[in-house]
């Protein structure tokens, strides 16, 4: 029996958040400081040809400007720009030269004693462009697609796996076939909180930096290297992070230009990102996919094509994984991938919240659906006989995997057994109703990562690792997984992240944070518990003078004996008992790649939606979604509910509302705001269940937990898409799907 973890824990930042006195990037005030306000390029490319800052420089307030012309010189290699999450080429080095290589690109900061002078000043300032020819359209340019450049990075993101069989021979045999293309557009990250930094310019010309980040050390990484300083003069805080999703696992061009700035000026800068410039960097690419699946009669997969065309930047290439996982979920023996991308002029694309999975699996589940109503089959019945326990691609069987029972529960809970097969048949007076389903897949990875764990002083226990809480719920699960493993009521411990100088974790991202962090959590407070017990038994009169440690347990704040519970040292004895001082523990924890090489690590899902189309209007409501889960253990059912309706609401938005819309004659995002940027609100949102199936995982990972924050969007769109085509027969391949698509 655990105490803690698997119990819905509130979260334990919660008060501190509700009441304002958890602080953001923007939020850390200082004496004197100074703001800076970005101009973003209005071209998209070609070079500045004049920039005339002489009437912004004469304004009241205004204490500098810069630009490529004044821009000191930096780091010269490819290397120093670099970050945890960059891909393979050279990335983007703002003021660097007069060459604009995106529309947004920033090309001046503008810097002043209050935001609204740098605002204003930075009106006056006057650049002359010499303009050159653009490409941003990828479906005018797709033709040019090529092969990704592979880093480091095709570690987590593994490029398409060799082909295996005869896809052509079984395709063309195949009596029942779907061949399709899928489109879907580009998204941008829109968090709540903007992209800020506030950079403390410390009296020894040390920096303390408060940065919107998934990874402190990833920003600390950077501007030492980007700005040659040493580690140790470079502080990089992220205590609370207003949502990221991905868009903060590299560090974005507000922090470059606020410590320039701070360096210069020798003073404290804040850079604060507009809602605008949230477009003018990372987004999720817009993609093309071509599926091709061939069945015997009886609904046999026997062939199966993914194909899949990207955008990348022209200095970067930014990959993801889409077509890997049409293997991993389906078994047909005659496979054949292909993953392109080709190059445009706007900025490098970004992980976003499940990439790549949302994005093939969107497709393929779509397809799928297809194919079931070729074969005349239940769309469920159709996945059911085609279930795999190995990812084909690998050839390596599942580490644990429930999707079995995830189908099983969530058609329950829907319903499904009731669903009417033929389309349109549905009907609610003049509203179509839908049933569509869709299986979700997404990676359960676990990295190294090193904590620490003090008892300290007075009896409470601090444990910390330089890990972000996104919003997903780390500050609570780390709690739960140290006062768990030491016997300490919550209340007693603190849990410390988003700090540089803690114990080095990884970018918390790819849904691998209780699993790496976690576990280092774990071990670490392993470590003290047997550290605290020498010395237990080493006190003098001790009890536990002749015990070893496989006798004792750690509960309600002691150290007792198994077998006889009344014999126990409280912790607040044995820390006393050390001298004044407090009793530390650092450790690593790393995968144990020899356990789990054999074994393919994955989340699950099944996904069951009902939607509502207005035949007139074309208006689609998804009036109620199923999501069943196997995530292996759940840590803490509230956290990991909220992470799944996260996931539901936003696969809602990319089925029906989500697109940043560019005019290619100009290269800009049109909608580049929160009004025409449309996603869901209160009113779009109804009925929403989660169910965890259970699923018991020894391989993933020491704690049996997978990760949750992006499994919940991965089955949605398809899931949304099928059931629309249920509604009234009409198959949508383009995400998202506006009304207009759904009256022509
Ligand atoms: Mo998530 S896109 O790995 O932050």
């Amino acid at each position: 029996m655990t105490q803690y973890i698997g119990k819905p824990l509130n979260r334990v930042d919660g008060v501190d958040k509700v009441t304002g006195k958890a602080k953001y990037a923007g939020e850390f005030n200082v004496p004197d400081l100074v703001y800076g306000y970005v101009i973003s390029s209005s071209i998209t490319k070609g070079k500045i040809a004049r920039i005339d800052t002489a009437d912004a420089r004469s304004l009241e307030g205004v204490l500098e400007i810069f630009t490529h012309e004044n821009r000191p010189k930096l780091a010269w290699f490819d290397m120093s720009y670099k970050d945890q999450n960059a891909p393979p080429g050279s990335p983007f080095r703002p003021l660097e030269d007069a060459r604009i290589k995106y529309n947004g690109q920033p090309v001046a900061l503008v810097v002043a004693e209050t935001v609204e002078v740098a605002r204003y000043a930075a009106s006056l300032v006057q650049i002359e462009y010499e303009e050159e020819p653009h490409e941003t359209d990828l479906q005018a340019t797709k033709s040019k697609a090529r092969k990704p450049e592979s880093g480091l990075m095709s570690l987590l993101k593994p490029p398409p796996p060799k082909p295996r069989g005869n896809f052509e021979g079984e395709f063309n045999a195949a009596p029942v076939q779907v061949s399709a293309q899928y489109v879907h557009g580009i998204e941008h990250h829109n968090p709540m909180e903007l992209f800020v930094t506030t950079v403390v310019y410390e009296r020894n010309g040390k920096l303390t930096i408060y940065d919107k980040t998934q990874g402190a050390p990833n920003s600390q990484l950077y501007v030492s290297q980007v700005f040659n300083m040493p580690f140790s003069d470079v502080r990089v805080m992220s205590p609370y992070v207003g949502g990221a999703f991905g868009s903060a696992l590299r560090p974005q061009y507000q922090l470059f230009l606020a410590v320039l700035a701070a360096r210069q000026l020798k003073r404290s800068v804040r850079v604060t990102l507009t809602r605008q410039q949230m477009f003018t960097f990372g987004h999720r690419p817009a993609t093309i996919q071509t599926l091709g699946l061939g069945a015997s009669a009886d609904g046999t997969m026997k062939a199966l094509y993914h194909d899949a065309i990207s955008e990348t930047s022209q200095f970067e290439d930014y990959t993801e994984t889409v077509v890997n996982w049409s293997g991993m979920l389906y078994p047909p023996e005659n496979v054949r991938y292909d993953y392109k991308v080709v190059p445009l002029d706007v900025y490098t694309p970004l992980d976003m919240r499940a990439p790549g999975g949302v994005t093939g699996i969107s497709a393929l589940e779509m397809a799928v659906d297809e194919l079931a109503y070729k074969l005349q089959m239940d769309p469920l019945e159709l996945r059911l006989k085609n279930y795999t326990n190995r990812d084909m691609n690998e050839d390596l069987p599942y580490s644990s995997k429930e999707l079995r029972e995830c189908f099983r529960q969530g058609a329950e809970r829907f319903g499904w057994s009731n669903r009417n097969y033929e389309p349109r048949s549905m009907r609610n007076g003049h509203l179509l109703i839908g049933w569509g389903m869709a299986t979700g897949i997404w990676d359960a990875t676990q990295g190294p990562a090193r904590a620490e764990a003090v008892l300290m002083v007075n009896g409470k226990l601090r444990v910390s690792s330089a890990t972000a809480d996104i919003g997903t719920g780390t500050y609570t699960v780390m709690t739960q997984i140290a006062a768990e493993t030491l016997g300490m009521p919550v209340e007693d411990v603190l849990f410390k992240l988003g700090d540089s100088e803690l114990p080095l974790a990884p970018i918390e991202g790819g849904s691998w944070t209780v699993a790496t962090v976690g576990s280092a959590v774990k071990t670490v407070c392993e470590n003290l518990s047997k550290t605290l017990f020498k010395l237990a038994k080493n006190m003098p009169g001790s009890p536990f003078s002749n015990k070893s440690f496989s006798q004792v347990e750690f509960a309600n704040k002691a150290i007792r004996l198994k077998s006889d519970p009344a014999v126990m040292v409280s912790l607040q004895t044995v820390v006393d008992s050390n001298g004044g001082r407090a009793v530390r523990e650092t450790s690593t924890s790393m995968p144990n790649m020899l356990k789990q090489r054999n074994y393919a690590r994955n989340t699950h899902s099944a996904v069951f939606v009902e939607v509502q189309v207005d035949e007139e209007l074309g208006a689609v409501k998804v009036t109620r979604a199923v999501s069943a889960i196997a995530g292996g253990r759940i840590m803490n059912p509230k956290t990991a509910r909220s992470q799944i309706i996260g996931g539901m609401v936003w696969g809602i938005s990319k089925a029906l509302e989500e697109e940043s819309v560019m005019d290619h004659r100009f290269g800009r995002f049109m909608n580049h705001n929160l009004a025409e940027y449309h996603v869901p609100v209160n009113a779009d949102i109804h009925e929403l269940d989660v169910i965890f199936v259970d699923e018991v995982d020894t391989i993933v990972n020491p704690l049996g937990a997978k990760g949750l924050g992006e499994i919940g969007i991965v089955a949605m769109p398809a899931a949304i898409g099928n059931a629309i085509f249920h509604a009234t027969g009409k198959r949508i391949r383009e995400l998202p799907i506006h009304l207009d698509r759904l009256l022509s």
